[in-house]
């Protein structure tokens, strides 16, 4: 009898990106069938796995999570009707296997009698091969054999998952993700980076509708919004209210840049983080009840004390109400000086926004190669955060071309490419002819035509850098660009 595992519960469970997997299956090392992986074949391609010990597991994930800049939450329990609604389908699964090992059990014994009497009136060789047949099946069914130990500790850890998570399918753009422990549908999708659209988040304003298209969900929020007769016939549900009990697939919309809202928030200053005496980051948390909707690359206009400025977010969608603004130390720039010298947590900044279109191209599979000018180190490291959270590219190589402030960031790019095996990061030094930097790049990519570019920094950066990648096969559409200059 086979045991089957999706495979984005293989990747969780083996500490994977789907997209690993995907090229296992792509180079023949990973069968799968129908999307699907027999138990005996995820035992055979990961003979590594620790599966009854899942220390490395959580060890990857705790890496993971610190890498994204996330917080490391509490294992937070699923809400009480959504673990109860899962504990009775465990225990469903639990009474089918019980049954059928009862079954079983009265085959054998039906066997062992219909043996009994063949032999009453059987020849000598005959008797020889049922007592034979008899010893085997005895001796087998005495002993545990060893792959069966593993095959117990993988689904011993595959229905905790199913107790603490449920995996969601959202159509027609295809993103996946799990909501973990108390999570709603939205809540998790936004933790994921997956920008479905939503208005007040806490039942009131229907902006979160959504349709259940299979698996079931459970309401763990009370809101006042109410719903038709004929939506709820239909599956409508609010992503704000309602939690999965199983794997879902829910019909909804992806939220692009041009159809998130400008946004007037009044927030507070979280603290002030000073890398060097020319680059500073502002950390601000957003109120519970308003979290600034944005996409990575995307930027604010933040105001404190009677100055104000426009920046780009260094933050990662998935960072619930955490907002970082990288901001550079320039002569004119009122903000930035407030920003070294007054400003402090708890003060009340103001955020407009978000702005921009550098943001992401979600549907691309493509290999990706960012390029951060200086100070465009912030929207490449929301755009990077965000990639990661969805899981979206095959490789990302960082390329930062340091400026006075130099990579006033290293050891986390470094944590990144600890953390991922799909990552890659290249310092390059202040002082180089940028010219000669950039020619070098592109002499490490002879296939350029396969990948998208994501490249920040000014203007007068910008200009030649696309340049040289376009001339050595980049495609001008997989060309991004995002000047933090204006
Ligand atoms: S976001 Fe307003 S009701 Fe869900």
């Amino acid at each position: 009898m086979s045991h089957l595992l999706p495979l984005s519960r293989v990747a969780k469970l083996v500490g994977q990106p789907r997209h690993t997997l995907q090229e296992m299956i792509r180079n023949g090392t990973l069968a799968t069938f129908d999307g699907m992986v027999e138990l005996d074949e995820l035992l055979r391609a990961f003979p590594e796995v620790k599966w009854d010990d899942d220390a490395e597991f959580r060890r990857v994930t705790e890496i993971k999570d610190k890498a994204f800049a996330k917080r490391v939450r509490e294992r937070a329990l699923p809400d009480k009707d959504v673990l109860v609604a899962r504990l009775n389908e465990l225990g469903d699964d639990y009474a089918a296997a019980k049954a059928l090992l009862l079954h079983y059990g009265n085959v054998m014994t039906w066997l062992d009698e219909k043996i009994d009497e063949i032999e009453e009136n059987a020849s000598a060789e005959t008797h020889h091969a049922l007592h034979t047949l008899r010893a085997f099946l005895l001796r087998n069914l005495a002993e545990t054999p060893p792959d069966a130990v593993l095959a117990q500790a993988v689904i011993a850890q595959e229905r905790i998952l199913k107790l603490m998570s449920a995996h969601v399918t959202i159509q027609p753009s295809g993103h996946e993700f799990y909501v973990d422990g108390n999570d709603t549908l939205l809540e998790a999708a936004l933790r994921n980076g997956v920008s479905l659209s939503y208005g007040c988040s806490n039942g009131n304003c229907g902006e979160c509708k959504a349709r259940v298209v299979s698996g079931e969900v459970k309401k763990v929020h009370a809101h006042d919004y109410v719903l038709k007769q004929a939506e709820k016939d239909a599956g409508v549900i609010l992503l704000c209210a309602y939690a999965p009990v199983n794997d879902v697939v829910i019909e909804a919309n992806v939220a692009e840049a041009r159809d998130i809202p400008l946004q007037q928030i009044t927030a507070k200053v979280k603290s002030v983080e000073v890398f060097n005496p020319q680059m500073a980051a502002l950390h601000i948390l957003a109120p519970r009840s308003q979290r600034l909707r944005y996409l990575g690359g995307q930027s604010i206009q933040v105001e404190a004390n009677g100055v104000s400025g426009r920046y780009a977010i260094a933050s990662c969608p998935c960072d619930d109400r955490h907002i970082e603004v990288q901001i550079p130390r320039r002569p004119g720039d009122a903000f930035a000086e407030a920003l070294f010298t007054t400003l402090k947590a708890n003060d009340t900044v103001k955020m407009e926004g978000p702005f921009g279109e550098f943001v992401l191209d979600e549907d691309s599979p493509r290999p990706v190669i960012f390029l951060a000018f200086g100070a465009g180190f912030a929207p490449i490291k929301s755009l990077i955060q965000h990639a990661m959270s969805l899981e979206l590219a095959e490789s990302m190589d960082l390329h930062w071309l340091a400026d006075a402030a130099g990579h006033y960031q290293d050891n986390l790019c470094r944590t990144w490419t600890d953390a991922l095996d799909n990552f890659n990061y290249v310092p390059h030094a202040q002082g180089g002819d940028p010219d000669a930097v950039l020619a070098d790049i592109v002499l490490d990519y002879p296939d350029l035509h396969r990948f998208d570019v994501y490249a920040a920094g000014t203007a007068a950066q910008l200009d030649p850098a696309r340049a040289h990648f376009v001339r050595h096969g980049l495609p001008e559409a997989r060309w991004f660009a995002g000047a933090i200059d204006g």
